[in-house]
């Protein structure tokens, strides 16, 4: 009798423990602000859309920045800090540095938002919505966005440096990388299908358009039009990911990696004889499986590791500490 209930404590106890282990993802709630900022979705989309009207990139741009946020330390808005004098943070680690882009944006955003409700939403969480929006502007899928992330208080250029796949991956390191962070492979290709939208410069995809021969020979010679084979001439020249419709949302990105039209080495390794090629043809031919998929994985990105409860904070400034 006592050995039985010894063995229940000791069970209810391990439950317990692996409650309170998982409870940092499952804090986030799509209703967090419901009752201290009932009005952030509205004002942080209207922001979204008139940068957007502007320039169409942009919507992009700002999606890029949840996906570097989230694959360095996790969602915590950490890529959106200057650096100190007592951190050398993520903006000019190698994969951002004359490339990511959207921060006066992100600023934009944060001043509307601080005005309806100030010091309760994080930037962390203001990059989350962006994301959302600007999918939804560009003609994508919506979702309900998980929210209750906090900031961090510091950031990491070698972190940022080791999170992030560079575009020359081949595809078993695309598929570790995700994995590291709690991704599938199936998460992986979906959400690559961002490579729909948005630009990429000629540094990162020379090598693909002069030496690879998994491209379509089209392109390559069109790109090469515009992206000098020497290294250091023309490298942030601009080329779309999606050569047909590089600001609609679809699954265009698909059909191209079937007819060898990725830009980046990355992008082909996802159809080039591997294991990924059957969700690739999959997502080419059904959008409604694709937009399914893409915005499962974007909840889950958006889940990696957040800061809750009293860790973090929130910050005034996205740029800065408090
Ligand atoms: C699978 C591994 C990935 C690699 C290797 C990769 C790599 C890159 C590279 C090299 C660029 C061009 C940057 C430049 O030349 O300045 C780029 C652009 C972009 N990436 Fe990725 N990426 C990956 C996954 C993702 C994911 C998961 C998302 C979002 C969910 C994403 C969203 C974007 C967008 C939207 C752009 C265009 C940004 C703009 O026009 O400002 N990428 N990516
Ligand atoms: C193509 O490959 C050759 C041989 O590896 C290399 O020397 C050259 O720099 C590469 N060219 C480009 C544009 O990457």
């Amino acid at each position: 009798m006592a050995s039985y209930s010894s063995i229940t404590i000791s069970t209810l106890s391990l439950l317990l423990l692996l409650l309170l282990v998982g409870s940092s993802s499952a804090q986030l709630s799509t209703n967090y602000y419901s009752k201290t900022c009932s009005n952030v979705e509205s004002t942080v989309k209207s922001v979204v859309q008139s940068a957007i009207s502007k320039e169409k990139r942009m919507g992009a741009s700002l999606l890029r920045l949840f996906f570097h946020d989230c694959f360095v330390n996790g969602c915590d808005g950490s890529i959106l800090l200057d650096d100190t004098s007592s951190f050398t943070g993520e903006k000019n680690a190698n994969p951002n540095k004359n490339s990511a882009r959207g921060f006066d944006v992100v600023d934009n955003i944060k001043t509307a938002v601080e005005k309806v409700c100030p010091g309760v939403v994080s930037c962390a969480d203001i990059l989350a919505i962006a994301s959302r929006d600007s999918v939804v502007t560009l003609g994508g899928p919506s979702w309900n966005v998980k929210l209750g992330r906090r900031d961090a208080k510091t950031a990491s250029q070698s972190a940022a440096n080791n999170g992030i796949p560079p575009p020359t991956s081949s595809l078993s390191n695309l598929i570790s990388k995700f994995q590291g962070v709690g991704l599938s492979t199936k998460d992986m290709v979906a959400l690559s299908g961002a490579h729909t939208i948005g630009q990429a410069r000629c540094t990162n995809f020379r090598a693909r358009i002069y030496n690879e021969s998994n491209i379509d020979n089209s392109l390559a010679q069109t790109r090469q039009g515009n992206c000098p084979k020497t290294s250091g001439s023309g490298d942030n020249n601009l080329a779309p990911l999606d050569l047909q419709t590089p600001t609609s949302f679809d699954n265009n990105y698909f059909k191209n990696l079937i007819s060898n039209k990725g830009l980046l080495h990355s992008d082909q390794q996802l159809f080039n004889g591997g294991s990924t090629a059957s969700t690739v043809r999959s997502y080419s031919s059904n959008p409604s499986t694709f937009n399914s998929d893409f915005t499962a994985a974007m909840i889950k990105m958006g889940d990696i590791s957040p800061l809750t409860g009293s860790s973090g904070e929130i910050r005034k400034n996205c740029r800065k500490t408090n």
